[in-house]
């Protein structure tokens, strides 16, 4: 939000953008939402679209982009090889993150391959303040594993830390120190940590983890991808930086880097993705693996038009009106909820508004995928699809056990500027009356589980009848209301 105070003193989140284009959608009746829920084997990943009134699954390219970013597609070069739209982009990122060497790739997870390849070797270690899905998938299927380092206060639900994604420094030490430096394929930062409700790191911490990766030689790889949140709130909760502007805390951030990359169906509202290397020997190596995964240096997987769009989303992220929007909408849905005692993530992240699945089923077990059955309850309630971010998101052990996720989690993601205020408003009220039907709600199992990143297809059943009875209580309760 502008600086804007509302006479009555009320804190209103307002659009710094109008909407020029649309798209309908529909709100299915409760009866066909179960009805759609069940084919879709209880997972909002399965859900068709056209049956989703808000997709709130993923701000992962779905943002609304800038009549600037679509008028910059009307004029990509398109060539296989040597095209001006790379040139521009490559000057771009340069231009921003101060990083000599770029590579592109089709999105994030494709950037997460390359650098695990080259980095990762069998027995190694990779330190992180927390892990995203498809980094540890690839750093796993490299033969690595993965160990989480982040601040004790990141995985409380309820606190007033403001850099919740922060390293713990003594157990940054304390790791290289067991594991001998040579045995860290490189520690990992992720700006905005995603699984953990989208918390920021703050100038501080990166600096000092910088500093002892530098001091044993160990390289510090910075996941981007959620970088624009991230920027907000160094702006607005660390008083240093108030007055800096954005790509100075940019530039401050990429000094201490070694290799950065990103997806942009997040960072700069596209889709795509890209490695910035300050090493030129690390820079040849991972280049190497664009051609084989991705396609020609010059483009790796993205279509000449995203790139284009994508210098320009890369642009306006340095915007302040730009960057507030979703974590100002994020902090507006939180406070409707925890005003009528949903338990949320706090304080708000970006991303997106992240429900407490294990207080809120606290009578559904956690083997019964708590976080995925309110995923698939808020569905059948509003129409809306979130995402679950819990036990179902995380991998079995090798001996087949359950690993149970620290946190579980409901995600309502906010993609940018794509709702307005009174479709959040929707949202809020659909679960504040779920949260006081919260008993109806029971628990999963599934009936097809692949064994690798099993959330994205897996499907499941309910154990009972609870989806029928919790459409009953919300016919009698809404009456003829969609
Ligand atoms: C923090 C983070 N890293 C990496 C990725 C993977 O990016 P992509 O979906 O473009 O493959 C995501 C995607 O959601 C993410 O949130």
């Amino acid at each position: 939000m502008s600086n804007v105070k509302f006479l009555s003193g009320e804190n209103i989140p307002l659009e710094m953008h109008k909407v020029r284009m649309v798209q309908k959608v529909n709100l299915l009746p409760v009866e066909d939402r179960l009805d759609r829920m069940e084919e879709a084997g209880f997972n909002t990943f399965l859900l068709k679209n056209r049956d989703v009134f808000m997709d709130m699954l993923t701000d992962s390219g779905v943002n609304a982009m800038s009549q600037n970013q679509y008028a910059a597609m009307m004029q990509a070069d398109d060539s296989y090889a040597g095209s001006e739209t790379f040139y521009r982009l490559e000057a771009t990122l340069q231009d921003i993150f101060g990083m000599e060497y770029f590579l592109p790739a089709h999105q994030g997870r494709a950037c997460e391959n390359i650098i695990s390849q080259v980095l990762v070797k069998p027995g190694m270690v990779t330190v992180m303040n927390y892990h995203f899905t498809t980094t540890k998938a690839h750093i796993t299927i490299n033969g690595g594993t993965v160990e989480e380092i982040v601040v004790d206060e990141g995985l409380k639900i309820t606190s007033t830390a403001p850099f919740k994604g922060d390293m713990d420094l003594d157990k940054l030490n304390e790791s290289i120190a067991r594991n001998g430096k040579e045995n860290i394929a490189f520690v990992r930062i992720e700006a905005g940590t995603n699984l953990i409700g989208g918390q920021p790191v703050s100038m501080g911490n990166m600096r000092e983890v910088s500093k002892i990766c530098r001091s044993h030689g160990i390289p510090l790889v910075y996941d981007a991808s959620l970088l624009g949140d991230n920027l907000y709130f160094i702006k607005v909760r660390d008083p240093e930086y108030k007055d800096v502007d954005i790509k100075t805390i940019v530039r401050e951030i990429t000094s201490f880097m070694d290799v950065i990359y990103f997806s942009a169906r997040k960072l700069g509202s596209a889709r795509g993705g890209g490695i910035l290397v300050s090493d030129e020997k690390l820079f040849l190596r991972m280049r190497e693996l664009i051609p084989l995964y991705e396609g020609f240096l010059t483009y790796g997987g993205m279509s000449v038009r995203e790139m284009e769009a994508l210098s320009v989303g890369l642009e306006e992220t340095m915007d302040f009106d730009v960057i507030n929007q979703t974590p100002i909408i994020v902090e507006a849905l939180c406070n409707e909820l925890l005003a009528k005692g949903v338990p949320v993530v706090t304080p708000p992240g970006g991303l997106g508004c992240h429900v407490d699945a294990m207080e809120f089923c606290s009578h559904v077990p956690q083997e019964e995928y708590k976080a995925g059955a309110l995923a698939a309850a808020i569905y059948i309630a509003s129409g809306v699809r979130c995402m679950e971010r819990g036990t179902l998101s995380e991998q079995r052990n090798e001996d087949g056990t359950e690993r149970f996720a620290e946190m579980e989690l409901a995600r309502i993601a906010v993609p940018r500027r794509v709702f307005t205020l009174s479709q959040v408003k929707y949202t809020a009220d659909r679960i504040n009356w779920l949260f006081k039907n919260r008993h109806l709600i029971g628990g999963l199992k599934f009936v097809e589980e692949p064994t690798m990143l099993r959330f994205f297809f897996g499907r499941l059943e309910p154990v009972g009848d609870w989806p029928e009875k919790l459409t009953e209580q919300f016919r009698k309760d809404f009456g003829e209301s969609l």
